[in-house]
């Protein structure tokens, strides 16, 4: 049996016409060798893995061919042949980076003074120019002034800006792209039609995204998986790789804009517990926080994010629970997050503590972190006092510093007095379902709507909630408004301003202790139930 070739290599394109997404590139090279108008000299720059090495192959077959169609080589002539053999002397392909001195190049251009042996043009194609020294660049530049007109050059290199410009100048630069997800995994399906494995959509997808543009690594990927199963599916995908899968992404995204960072820290155990790549969950935390900004700010323009629709909606019932300054901020602190990690010793307390801080809503107090500290440690006195004699003293409050209203200020503009006009309000029949969803996004204030009721009133777009828990006016922001709306808004397909209107009830006041918890919870100090029982 012959050994086994990656699939990046048994599929490395041999014609122009079999290279993907690089129309700008393959084009022309293919125009210019029809014509015979080729350069004497090309540098191929762009990411990895997008085909620079591939076309100057391709290259230097097509203008030695002795048939060639439409410029790309015929593949079944004597010269296409022994070139893909590697049996033509007049094709050489050099490493720069082994081959980086001043020597090297010297004996470069003593070979370059000889005559092709078999074939029209003596090409050189090398590698990693970038890697080359002072010294070779300058002998390197000799050649490319003034070569003889049967040598052609090619120049490949990831890192453009290591090549000096005088070299630049006096090549044809073509700049490869790095490949979008659709053509990648458009790619992968058709290799998948001539292997013995199946791949669906959401997995070569996911594998294209994985891949961040580069069509070496997708392949490589793709390899791994083939190796795990047949059929390959998104799990194969998370399995073979060692990625978390996108639902945990979303997860932690829910946590952070209901600023539940337990949510969020067990579901990082979760994906620890699997052996899951810390740092890849932090990069793709990040690509979907991108994600989030731009359906925040061109949100007509789904085709930027490059995600399967059923992700596109996952993002953007996301984006409704965030504001794009959340966003940003999130977007920034995981960005610094994942610099830390390449870093650091514990990627996971890395995470973790930039997660418990987006969490922890410290944001609203930017600025402002002695007034919170001040909070806090009121607050710890209170809980020892109200432990010592089971009487709970006056609640601190917010030092109000800023004429704005803080995020958490009660909204009580938002409550409704008096006696509305009920005839006109009907029964909302989903209102529970309308409760699970805002219990999503914010779990802290969806719990004092339990036992609440709404109506609805389609004249006047008002949503009245009528709610019997006494803590809810305290604690009920413009901020949880918002995220109650959207919450009814997905699950009524119809936006309305929410009011409330408190009820009386014959059930017991929550216990003062409570009031104290849930405003500690707000301030983000962690209260266990066990505590808060305890009293
Ligand atoms: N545009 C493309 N279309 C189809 N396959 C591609 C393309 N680009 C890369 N590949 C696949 O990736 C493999 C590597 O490509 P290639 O060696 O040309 O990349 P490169 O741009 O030279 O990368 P590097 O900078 O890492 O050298 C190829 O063998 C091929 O399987
Ligand atoms: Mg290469
Ligand atoms: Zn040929």
């Amino acid at each position: 049996m012959a050994a086994y070739e990656a699939l990046y290599r048994k599929w490395r394109p041999q014609t122009f016409e079999d290279i993907v997404a690089q129309p700008h590139i393959t084009r022309t090279l293919k125009n210019q060798i029809m014509r015979e108008k080729t350069a004497h000299a090309y540098l191929f720059t762009g990411s990895r893995g997008t085909g620079k090495t591939t076309c100057a192959r391709i290259f230097a077959k097509a203008v030695n061919c002795l048939h060639p169609k439409d410029g790309d080589p015929c593949l079944e002539c004597e010269i296409c042949r022994d070139a893909e053999a590697g049996a033509l002397t007049d094709i050489i392909e050099i490493d720069g980076a082994s081959n980086n001195g001043v020597d090297e190049v010297r004996s470069l251009r003593g070979n370059a003074a000889l005559l092709p042996v078999r074939c029209k043009y003596k090409v050189y194609v090398i590698d990693e120019v970038h890697m080359m020294s002072a010294g070779a660049f300058n002998a390197l530049l000799k050649m490319i002034e003034e070569p003889p007109p049967y040598v052609k050059f090619v120049f490949a290199t990831t890192e453009i800006h290591k090549v000096p410009a005088t070299i630049l100048s006096r090549c044809q630069r073509f700049d490869f792209r790095r490949i979008l997800p659709e053509d990648i995994a458009g790619r992968i399906q058709y290799i998948a039609e001539h292997e013995s494995f199946s791949v669906s959509d959401a997995a070569a997808h996911r594998i294209a995204v994985l891949a961040d543009g580069g069509m070496r690594d997708a392949l490589s990927l793709l390899d791994q998986c083939a190796a795990v199963s047949e059929e390959i599916g998104l799990e194969t995908v998370e399995e073979a790789v060692g990625v978390a899968g996108t639902e945990s992404v979303y997860e932690v995204l829910r946590a952070i804009a209901a600023h539940n960072a337990s949510a969020a820290l067990e579901r990082i155990d979760l994906l620890y517990q699997q052996s899951k790549d810390m740092t890849r969950f932090a990069d793709e935390l990040s690509q979907q926080l991108r994600s989030l900004m731009l359906l925040k700010t061109a949100p007509g323009d789904v085709s930027l994010l490059g995600a399967m629709p059923d992700d596109v909606k996952t993002l953007q019932e996301i984006a409704q629970s965030f504001t794009l300054a959340g966003i940003l901020d999130a977007l920034s602190a995981v960005r610094q997050c994942c610099d830390r990690m390449t870093r650091a010793g514990n990627r996971r307390m890395e995470l973790e503590m930039t997660l418990i801080r987006l969490c922890s809503d410290f944001q609203a107090q930017k600025g402002d972190v002695q007034a919170l500290t001040d909070r806090i440690a009121a607050l710890e006195q209170q809980l020892a006092e109200l432990k010592r004699n089971g009487v709970p003293a006056a609640l601190p409050s917010a030092p109000r510093r800023d004429p704005q209203p803080k995020r958490d200020a009660p909204a009580n503009n938002l409550q409704i007095e008096g006696k509305p006009d009920t005839s006109k309000y009907l029964p909302v029949k989903n209102w529970a379902t309308v409760l699970e969803r805002f219990d999503e996004v914010n779990p802290s204030v969806s719990g004092l709507l339990q036992g609440s009721d709404a109506f609805a009133n389609d004249e006047n777009g008002i949503l009245l909630m009528l709610v019997k828990n006494k803590l809810f006016r305290k604690l009920f922001s413009q901020r949880d408004a918002g995220m109650l709306g959207q919450a009814a808004q997905q699950v009524l397909g119809k936006k309305y301003s929410i009011r409330f209107k408190m009820v009386e009830t014959a059930e017991e006041q929550p216990a003062p202790a409570d009031v104290l918890f849930q405003r500690a919870r707000e301030q983000g100090i962690e209260v266990t139930e066990q505590e808060s029982s305890g009293i």
